[in-house]
């Protein structure tokens, strides 16, 4: 099939376009690169690298010609970015998609899988927490992510066109840089490389779902292939760890012993976060596969190549 992946220069959309690759499938990249790295697809040549906007009708149409399935990752990323950054994260994350979407139906795509976001629920009440579970974000991220996600829905049910929405918790793996908006595991690798302490927020047995990207990916490809369906799914590991027992086996991967401090806790952070990931194992037979220690150990043997 002819893939077309937005925001396939980033983490994950590098990954997923690396397993598209390998599968056979011929790739279009559209990313502008405001936060993805263009030498993230050095190693493949073969993929058309489109430099440019979701918003931009004219290269998205571009981008759309003789393509059957979309996986839709550009994005605004992350609840501080769009804190300070309200605005460009609903053209980007709310218009951008509408501008995917619109495509898509013109040229007769089969099938869009949209990147979203556990942001989407906001407070936690209830672990596991399934997709019924409120949705009420605490950040334009969130709400914009859950604007784009009923978009999908509505064009799945007024078009031919299927769309998956992929409700991702906390993802790391490779290609996950260190960066002002980035996730605790690369900002704990960073400081474990550097041999500086590690700051973990409040008493650090507060526990957090991380699914591994090759587990992200196998998400996306699987929702791409089946037939027929459409919906709104958890991605994520099903599992939970504290982050103190994250820090533990993260030196340990590194043979890296770099004192732990503990901060007050962040306002505004949830203490237990877990997915009920029954629903993508029954639509399209998600199984995560990588072991959290493994996982762990393969990213900090990436990081040192990477980060430092
Ligand atoms: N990493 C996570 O833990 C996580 C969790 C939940 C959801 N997600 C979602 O997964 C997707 C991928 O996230 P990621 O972690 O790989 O982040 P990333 O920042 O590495 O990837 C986002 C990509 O989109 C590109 N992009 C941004 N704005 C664009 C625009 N206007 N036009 C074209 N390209 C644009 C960026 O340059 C980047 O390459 C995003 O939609 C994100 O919201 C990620």
């Amino acid at each position: 099939m002819h893939a077309l992946v937005t925001g396939g220069a980033g983490f994950i959309g590098s990954n997923i376009v690396k397993h598209l690759l390998a599968e056979g499938h011929r790739v279009t990249v559209l990313d502008n690169l405001l936060s993805g790295y263009r030498q993230n697809l050095d190693p493949f040549p073969q993929v058309e690298f489109l430099e440019g906007d979701v918003r931009d009708a004219v290269i998205v149409e571009r981008a759309m010609q003789g393509v059957e399935v979309v996986f839709h990752l550009a994005a605004s990323v992350g609840n501080k970015r769009s804190i300070e950054h309200p605005l460009e994260d609903s053209e980007i994350n709310v218009l951008g998609t509408l501008r995917v979407l619109e495509a898509a139906r013109r040229n007769g795509v089969r099938k869009v899988v949209f990147s979203s976001s556990a942001g989407i629920f906001g407070e936690l009440k209830t672990i596991p927490i399934r997709e019924d579970h409120p949705v009420e974000p605490d950040s334009p991220y969130g709400a914009s992510k859950l604007g784009a996600e009923k978009l999908c829905l509505a064009y799945a049910k007024l078009y031919p066109l299927e769309c998956v929405c992929l409700r991702y918790f906390n993802v790391y793996g490779e290609n996950q840089r260190y960066d002002a908006y980035g996730n605790v595991i690369p900002i704990f690798a960073h400081k474990i490389l550097q041999g500086e302490p590690i700051t973990i927020f409040g008493d650090g047995e507060q526990t957090r779902d991380f699914v591994n990207v090759r587990d992200v990916v196998q998400a996306n490809y699987k929702a791409a292939m089946a037939r027929g369906v459409s919906g709104a799914f958890n991605i994520a590991s099903g599992t939970r760890i504290t982050i103190n027992r994250l820090a533990e086996w993260m030196c340990e991967a590194s043979h890296g012993l770099v004192p732990i401090q503990h901060g007050s806790p962040r306002p505004g952070d949830v203490r237990h976060s877990l997915a009920d990931i029954s629903a993508a194992s029954l639509a399209f037979g998600f199984a995560p596969t990588v072991d959290l220690r493994e996982g762990l150990a393969d990213y900090m043997t990436w990081a040192k190549g990477a980060l430092v």
